[in-house]
C-alpha cells in the first residue's frame, strides 16, 4: 500500500479511537460562541495525527484546523480536521469523524475519513477508486431532483446561515428530503458512498473537504468548488452525483 495512504489510515484509526474513548464523558471546553464550540479534544485529536504523521514524514507540511506547521521547501501538505463535527460530538450525538488529507504540489492524492462510532472508513488515492471499509464505492444512480436526498450545511455565522437556510428551503421544496447532519467530511463521504445524491455548503475551509473531494471524485461524483461568496477566506462547496442536473440544484444560489 501506499506509504502515505497508510499513515493517513494509521493517524485516523488512532485519533478515532481517543475520541470514541471519550465519546459521552465530561469534557474540557476551550472556547465556545454562539454557534459553535471548540474541545480541548480537538486540540489533542490534531496534537495525536500530527505526531505520528511527522514521525513518518518530519519535513512534511500541516494545514490543521487547530493550527499549521507551513515548510515553503516541501511540495506535501496534510491538511486535518481532527474532529468534523464537534457540536455533535459534545452533545453526544454520535455523528462526527476525522478527515486527514495529503496534497502533493496542491493536488490532493490521498483522503481518509473516519467515523469511529460506527467504525466506517473511507479511503482513496488520487487515480484510482474510492473504498470504505476496503470496499469500493460509488455515487448513487438519481437522475432527479425530486428523487434525491441533499445535504446542506450551515456553517457558524449569521450570514452563512442566512444562505445556507435560502438553499435549504429551495431544496425542501424540490427534493425528496433534505438533511442537515453537522459534518461536512461525513457530508461528502455520503455523497461517495450513494447515501446522499447532493452535499451544499456555501462556506467551509479546505480540512472540512479535502479528503472528501478526493472520494467524492474518485467514487464517480463532480464537485464545483469556489471561493465563498459569503465569508472571504473561505470555500463554496457543490458535491453530487454528477447525474442530477447541476441547475436543479442551484437555482436558488448559484
Ligand atoms: C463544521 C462541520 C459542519 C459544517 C461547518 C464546519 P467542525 O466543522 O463540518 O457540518 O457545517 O461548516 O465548520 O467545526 O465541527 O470541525
Ligand atoms: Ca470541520
Ligand atoms: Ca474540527
Amino acid at each position: 500500500m501506499n506509504q502515505y495512504l497508510d499513515a493517513a489510515l494509521d493517524a485516523a484509526r488512532a485519533a478515532g479511537a481517543l475520541i470514541r474513548d471519550h465519546f459521552g464523558r465530561p469534557l474540557t471546553v476551550n472556547s465556545e460562541e454562539a454557534h459553535d464550540i471548540k474541545l480541548e479534544l480537538d486540540v489533542r485529536s490534531q496534537a495525536l495525527i500530527t505526531d505520528l504523521l511527522l514521525e513518518r514524514f518530519p519535513e512534511h507540511a500541516i494545514l490543521g484546523e487547530e493550527g499549521s506547521a507551513e515548510n515553503a521547501a516541501t511540495e506535501f501538505e496534510w491538511v486535518i480536521d481532527p474532529i468534523d463535527g464537534t457540536v455533535n460530538y459534545y452533545y453526544s450525538i454520535p455523528h462526527f469523524c476525522i478527515s486527514i488529507a495529503l496534497r502533493k504540489k496542491g493536488e490532493i492524492i490521498v483522503g481518509a475519513i473516519y467515523d469511529p462510532m460506527r467504525d466506517e472508513l473511507w479511503h482513496a488515492e488520487s487515480g484510482g477508486k474510492a473504498f470504505l471499509n476496503n470496499k469500493p464505492i460509488e455515487v448513487s444512480q438519481s437522475t432527479d431532483i425530486s428523487q434525491s436526498v441533499v445535504s446542506v450545511g450551515m456553517s457558524k455565522t449569521t450570514a452563512e446561515i442566512e444562505v445556507g437556510l435560502s438553499i435549504f428551503q429551495d431544496l425542501l421544496i424540490h427534493a425528496r428530503k433534505c438533511r442537515m447532519m453537522g459534518s461536512a467530511a461525513l457530508d461528502l463521504a455520503y455523497v461517495a458512498t450513494g447515501r446522499f445524491d447532493a452535499y451544499i455548503e456555501r462556506s467551509v475551509n479546505w480540512w472540512d473537504i479535502a479528503a472528501g473531494v478526493l472520494l467524492v471524485n474518485c467514487a464517480g461524483g463532480r464537485l464545483d468548488i469556489a471561493p465563498s461568496a459569503v465569508q472571504s477566506g473561505k470555500l463554496s462547496v457543490l458535491a453530487w452525483n454528477g447525474k442530477i442536473d447541476r441547475n436543479q440544484l442551484t437555482s436558488i444560489y448559484p
